[in-house]
């Protein structure tokens, strides 16, 4: 319960409009991982990731990605309801060519954009309730991988 309040408190302090933060994560992710960047299908004509991550296809998937991150924060009582969405969204990515494991480094550039938005307010209890979070988010897409 407590772990909740802090996933709470943190996600509702980022402020009403997460894409700055969205982007801070991608942008994150693509330098951790660039040939991530390759499997979205319009970033043909741009090599470089902030200039990609500016095109509205990029925002937009950036904004779907905090809508579910969203989602599960509204959730946390009830994660399970949103397996199914889940497991439909893993196997949407299998499709475009992630990879499971894919989903560590995804992990990572979340906490890199808590880290950054947060300051101080960034604590091991924190970072620990979102990994926990996260997790399960991944463990439910994760099986939209098996046949
Ligand atoms: C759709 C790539 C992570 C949520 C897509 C699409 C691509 C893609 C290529 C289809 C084109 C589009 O809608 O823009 C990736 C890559 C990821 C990643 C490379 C990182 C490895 C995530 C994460 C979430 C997410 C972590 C949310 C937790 C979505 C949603 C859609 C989508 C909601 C739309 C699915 C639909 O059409 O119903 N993603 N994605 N993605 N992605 Fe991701």
């Amino acid at each position: 319960e407590k772990e909740k309040g802090l996933i709470r408190d943190s996600w509702e302090s980022l402020g009403k409009n997460k894409v700055p933060h969205g982007i801070v994560m991608f942008t994150r992710l693509f330098e951790l991982d660039p040939a991530l960047l390759t499997l979205f299908s319009y970033s043909t004509n741009c090599g470089v990731a902030p200039e990609c991550l500016s095109s509205p296809e990029f925002l937009d998937h950036v904004t779907k990605v905090m809508l579910v991150i969203d989602a599960a924060v509204s959730h946390l009582d009830d994660l399970h309801t949103l397996e199914d969405f889940l497991l439909n969204l893993g196997r949407k990515h299998q499709a475009v060519g992630v990879k499971p494991q894919s989903f560590a480094v995804v992990g990572e550039s979340l906490l890199y954009m808590l880290q950054s938005s947060l300051g101080p307010a960034y604590t091991t209890p924190l970072r620990q309730a979102w990994l926990n979070m996260y997790s399960i988010v991944v463990s439910a897409m994760t099986r939209g991988w098996a046949k």
